[in-house]
């Protein structure tokens, strides 16, 4: 292998869709803050052109962006170790979207199962940015010709079509421009579960908030859906092949086990043998002492919305020193005049 021919640097999105769950949290921004002191450049999004896809109110939509934005630094991302922005004050990523959907084939983008889930029987009446997500989601990736992607374990497909879509770019055009994208889905918790249903994935859009935990629920709120959470009536076991078929119990020792950076097998090793009725009140103290700080900090930081507002302008313009370029050597790459 001769010199790597890509600086490492790491892009990642939310959507600003609603708030932030423990799902996103451990899933991904966890990660996100750790990558930041490791030799990365780290970018990290607002993705409220994505979540556009489907309706949002202009006034939640905007304050849903400023408290994505107040969670990430709560949590730990640095405005100065990382660039963070909002999609759509970068232009760039929405131009290299047009780009890709003429690269992308109409059967890649069929086959997506996030599409398919989020469709439904109603693929007629979806908006067709709904189809063209993942063709956005590449550009965003590739815009700043990122080498690693961390994401919860539902993104994996679209990580792979912006892989494909990257190659078939390459390959069109005969140059070795955009790179092949590492994902990076690891942990405890690469898919969190929801709390009322061991089989779907938790989630900021499901209709019942007792299937979640939001990062700004208060102490008693997440001890209350802790207890409640959907459980079977046997014991914890203490071997991890005894979480086998018992998708509630699994999930509950992922969560504590991500929350509390120890491994499944070291936790089972602690709790094994207990009942769901001593287990549930330590997960909801290890719960609370790891979110409480982070919902105060995220308060904290919603009474200033303009320095908020001037954290996001400046990482704009962070980002567009490597994105313009980028587009503009797209734009040659593919025969538009200048
Ligand atoms: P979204 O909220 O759909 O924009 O997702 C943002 C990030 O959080 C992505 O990297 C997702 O893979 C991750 N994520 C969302 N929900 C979960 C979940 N329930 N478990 C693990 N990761 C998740
Ligand atoms: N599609 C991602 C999600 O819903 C959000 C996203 C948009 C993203 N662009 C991205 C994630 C680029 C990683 C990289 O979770």
């Amino acid at each position: 292998m001769s010199e790597p021919k890509f600086t490492p640097r790491v892009f990642s999105g939310i959507q600003p869709s609603g708030g932030l769950t423990l799902g996103n949290y451990l899933g991904a921004i966890k990660r996100f803050v750790s990558m930041q002191d490791e030799n990365f450049e780290t970018v990290y999004c607002m993705v409220d052109l994505h979540a556009i896809t489907v309706w949002q109110d202009p006034e939640d939509l905007a304050h849903n962006t400023r408290e994505l934005a107040a969670g990430f630094i709560a949590s730990g991302i640095s405005p100065e170790k990382s660039i963070l922005i909002n999609q759509s004050q970068v232009p760039e990523h929405a131009q290299l979207a047009w780009i890709f959907n003429c690269v992308a084939r109409m059967g890649w983008m069929g086959r997506m199962t996030q599409f398919k889930d989020k469709a439904g029987k109603n693929t007629e009446n979806v908006s067709l940015g709904l189809f063209a997500y993942p063709a956005l989601m590449a550009a965003d990736i590739l815009i700043y010709h990122a080498t690693h992607v961390p994401v919860g374990e539902d993104q994996k497909q679209h990580l792979e079509l912006t892989r494909d879509i990257a190659a078939k770019f390459n390959h069109d055009y005969g140059v070795d421009f955009f790179p092949i994208t590492e994902p990076v889905i690891e942990g405890a918790a690469t898919r969190v579960m929801s709390l009322r249903d061991g089989s779907k994935k938790m989630s900021k859009s499901d209709p019942s908030d007792a299937s979640r935990i939001n990062m700004t629920d208060d102490a008693d709120a997440i001890a209350k859906k802790i207890r409640k959470a959907k459980t079977d009536p046997d014991a914890l076991p203490s071997e991890v092949e005894g979480l086998n078929e018992r998708p509630e119990a699994r999930n509950l020792v992922n969560i504590y086990a991500a929350l509390n950076e120890q491994s499944v097998e070291d936790v089972l090793r602690e709790v094994g043998g207990q009942q769901f009725g001593t287990f549930k009140p330590l997960l909801a103290e290890l719960a609370v002492s790891k979110l409480a700080p982070i919902s105060t900090e995220m308060a904290r930081l919603m009474a200033q919305p303009d320095e908020i507002d001037k954290i996001l302008a400046k990482g704009a313009a962070q980002a567009r020193e490597i994105t313009a370029p980028i587009l503009k050597k797209t734009y040659e790459i593919v025969g538009m005049v200048s």
